[in-house]
Formats: structure tokens, C-alpha cells, sequence
């Protein structure tokens, strides 16, 4: 048997042992709402299970902008953090900057290439080497619904148009409820605005507006007809949504306060979040007219250049990590989204997921799956940038016809 003093050594040892392995991983994310903050929890348990230490570098605010303006600062001061969330044509920025790291050696190890579908392989690389890790997959366009107010209100069921969709709003409005849970922030507005494209004028349409921003698409009576209805969706929002952030539009929904939201299926964390039954409490379906179509967004994370050979090893286990199924499966289960990786079992997630998942394949064989714009999928930020700000002021402003809008938006997509 071993003395105690013989004990205390070994222990020494092992633990020595376990910190020359070990690092610290920081990781910038904007994952603050009680749905995402579950599910950042569970990478943070993986890496420490690791033995690793989490430095959580959390910037409140929906849609990653403000996050994306503190990691320029860090980055430009040389003190960049191991991961940050970045995603679509903004890695490839960055990484032309020289400041992303090539993840090759794990991605190779882990065959990353086979796990993943092209169109998200394509999309983690620069120049042929992986620099980013992909997280999930979200779907913008869906509509969100508190069940008990449909009800109440005498709404049949989800509405599959816009026609539909105004109908079941007025029902709501009668009822003396708010039709539609909206915020305050841009990108908020952005989201709605896209689903109503989508829905509006088919993914073909929207392909061209907003990923080849085809002026002739930009500036067609289908554009307009997307800016009437969604100018029309406005008048369904209540007062106070100025300045108010997207999750708690959700707890509006889940309150019962308001019937519908507008909103990728992060949503779905919030009402899962608050012990809430998908198909008994709240309803999901694809927002109206865009059933057959499928704006993806992809978070993931870039890696960033490191000198200590701890924080390396650190931050090639985080990519791995990500990609391993215990991670794609928990994570994705909190977040509303589903993995990224293929082939991997469904058994535990809900009918929204399992319809996430059904449309992100079928879509992706019609030529319905298309990039979110408002969540940086789509086009270069710059570019995003001008086009929401034009989309906003719209939205904000009564005053703005509607061919003035349209020739701001075109003015925007011009810039690229
Ligand atoms: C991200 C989601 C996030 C949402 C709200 C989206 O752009 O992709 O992960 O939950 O913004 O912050």
C-alpha cells in the first residue's frame, strides 16, 4: 500500500501532468439569452472535462454586431482570443488578414471533410485549409406561435400565406392581443424582412436580390410588392418594440402576451428554455409562402493565431470538440438548431428540428436552400451593412415611400 507522503507525490505528478496538457481557451461569443447561454454551458463543460480552463468572453448583443466591433479592437491590439464567433464571408476577411489559424491537422485527423456538408466545408476554409469550425445549422424563416393565443383567438392553425398570415393577425388584434412580438435592433428587422422576400418571391428571387444582388432583381415590382407586405407586417407590432432585444420578443410569445415572431429557430432555445412544449404550447412552421425554400445560417467559430503552445492545444481540442457528436447532439438539442455534422441520430430532438433537418436536405436538392443575409451568410458585412441600414430606416420611418426604399436598397448592394 502506499504511504500518504507516497500518495501526496503521485498526485503532484498527475496534476503537473494534466497542466503541461492543458490551456486556456478563450472564447468571444454573443450567446447571452437564457436559451444560448444553456447551450454555450455545455462546450465550456467539455473543455473543462478536458482539463482545459474556459475563459467565457461573452458581448451581449443579438446578431454578434457589437461582438464583431470588440474582436476587431482585440485583434488590431495583437491580443486576439483562441476562438471567436464568426461566420460566412467574414472568415474569408479575416482570414485575409493573415490572423486566422490553419486548423488542418485536426480537421484531417477528424475527417471533417467527409462529415460535412460542401456548401459549410467550403465556407471554414481559406484557400483550401480549414481556419473555422462550424457549430450548427439555423433556419431563419420560420414563424413562431404561442398555441393557447391562436387559439383564443380563433386562428385555425399556422398560416401557409401572407394572405393567410394578415388574416389570422387581424383575429389576434380583435382578441385584443399583439399579432406580431417584433424588437428593436436592425438585424431584427432584417430577419423578418428576408422571410418575407423568401416568402414573397420564391428562393429563386431571393438568390438573385440577395446573393448575386442582381440589380434587375433589386429594382423589380417583386421587390416592391416585398417591401408592401412587409411594411404591412409593421402595422401588426406593438408600440413599445423600439429597442427592445429579440428574446424578449420571444417572452412575449411565451407570455401570451403576443401571437407570432418572426425569427431564426435560436427562438426555440428561448421556449424550450422556459419549459415549453414544441406542438403543444408553441407552434413552429416555415414563415408564410417559404415552405419549399430554406435561409441557412451557420454559426461557427474562426481560430485564431496563437504563440502558447498550451492555448494551441487547447484550441485544437475546442475544434474538435465542436465537431464531435456528444457537442453537435447538446449543444444543438439547447440551441433550437441542428448539427452540422451528417449522419447523425435525430431520436432526441423535437418535430421543428425534425423538420429543420428534412428541409435542409430536400431544399438543398431543389435550389431552395439559400444564405441568410441578415445573419451574415450571404454576402460580404460591408455590403450586409448598407443593405439592413436602408431596410431600417424603411421600417422606422412612414415617411419613406416604398420606391425610395427600393432605390436605397440598390444603392447599398451597389458597394460590394
Ligand atoms: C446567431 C445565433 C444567435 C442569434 C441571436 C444569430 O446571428 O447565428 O446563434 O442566437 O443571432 O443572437
Amino acid at each position: 500500500m502506499l504511504k500518504l507522503s507516497q500518495m501526496a507525490a503521485a498526485m503532484t505528478l498527475v496534476f503537473a501532468g494534466a497542466a503541461a496538457m492543458a490551456g486556456e481557451v478563450e472564447v468571444l461569443h454573443y450567446w447571452t439569452s437564457g436559451g444560448e447561454a444553456k447551450s454555450v454551458a455545455e462546450l465550456k463543460k467539455i473543455m473543462e472535462s478536458k482539463g482545459h480552463v474556459w475563459k467565457d468572453f461573452a458581448v451581449a448583443g443579438g446578431g454578434g454586431d457589437n461582438a464583431a466591433t470588440v474582436l476587431k479592437s482585440r485583434v488590431v491590439s495583437g491580443n486576439p482570443p483562441a476562438a471567436a464567433q464568426i461566420k460566412g464571408p467574414a472568415i474569408q476577411e479575416w482570414a485575409s488578414e493573415g490572423v486566422l489559424a490553419n486548423i488542418d491537422g485536426v480537421a484531417k485527423e477528424e475527417k471533417w471533410d467527409s462529415l460535412l456538408p460542401k456548401v459549410v466545408a467550403d465556407v471554414m476554409k481559406y484557400k483550401g485549409n480549414y481556419v473555422a469550425v462550424p457549430v450548427n445549422v439555423h433556419r431563419v424563416n420560420w414563424l413562431w406561435a404561442n398555441a393557447a393565443v391562436l387559439k383564443k383567438a380563433g386562428v385555425a392553425g399556422m398560416p401557409k400565406t401572407w394572405d393567410e398570415f394578415f388574416a389570422a393577425a387581424d383575429k389576434v388584434k380583435k382578441a385584443g392581443l399583439i399579432p406580431v412580438a417584433h424588437g428593436g435592433q436592425n438585424w431584427q428587422d432584417f430577419t423578418t424582412f428576408e422571410s418575407v422576400v423568401l416568402g414573397v418571391g420564391g428562393a429563386k428571387f431571393y438568390n438573385d436580390a440577395f446573393v448575386k444582388l442582381d440589380q434587375k432583381a433589386l429594382t423589380s415590382d417583386t421587390m416592391k410588392k416585398s417591401l408592401e407586405t412587409f411594411r404591412k407586417v409593421k402595422t401588426y407590432i406593438d408600440p413599445a418594440a423600439p429597442g427592445r432585444d429579440w428574446n424578449l420578443a420571444t417572452a412575449m410569445v411565451i407570455q401570451g402576451k403576443a401571437a407570432f415572431q418572426f425569427m431564426g429557430d435560436w427562438a426555440k432555445g428561448e421556449f424550450v428554455a422556459a419549459g415549453k412544449a414544441p406542438g403543444k404550447d408553441f407552434l413552429c412552421a416555415a414563415a408564410p409562402g417559404s415552405a419549399n425554400a430554406f435561409t441557412f445560417n451557420v454559426d461557427s467559430f474562426a481560430m485564431f493565431k496563437l504563440k502558447d503552445a498550451g492555448a494551441q492545444k487547447a484550441q485544437a481540442d475546442l475544434a474538435a470538440a465542436i465537431m464531435g457528436t456528444e457537442f453537435q447532439e447538446v449543444f444543438n438539442l439547447n440551441k433550437g438548431s441542428i448539427p452540422v455534422r451528417l449522419n447523425m441520430n435525430m431520436a432526441k430532438f423535437d418535430d421543428c428540428a425534425k423538420l429543420s433537418a428534412k428541409d435542409f436536405v430536400d431544399t438543398a436538392k431543389t435550389g431552395g436552400l439559400v444564405p441568410s443575409i441578415a445573419h451574415g451568410m450571404a454576402v460580404a458585412p460591408a455590403v450586409e451593412g448598407g443593405i439592413k441600414d436602408a431596410v431600417s430606416q424603411f421600417w422606422n420611418d412612414d415617411k419613406i415611400s416604398v420606391a425610395d426604399a427600393q432605390k436605397n436598397i440598390a444603392a447599398a448592394a451597389k458597394a460590394k
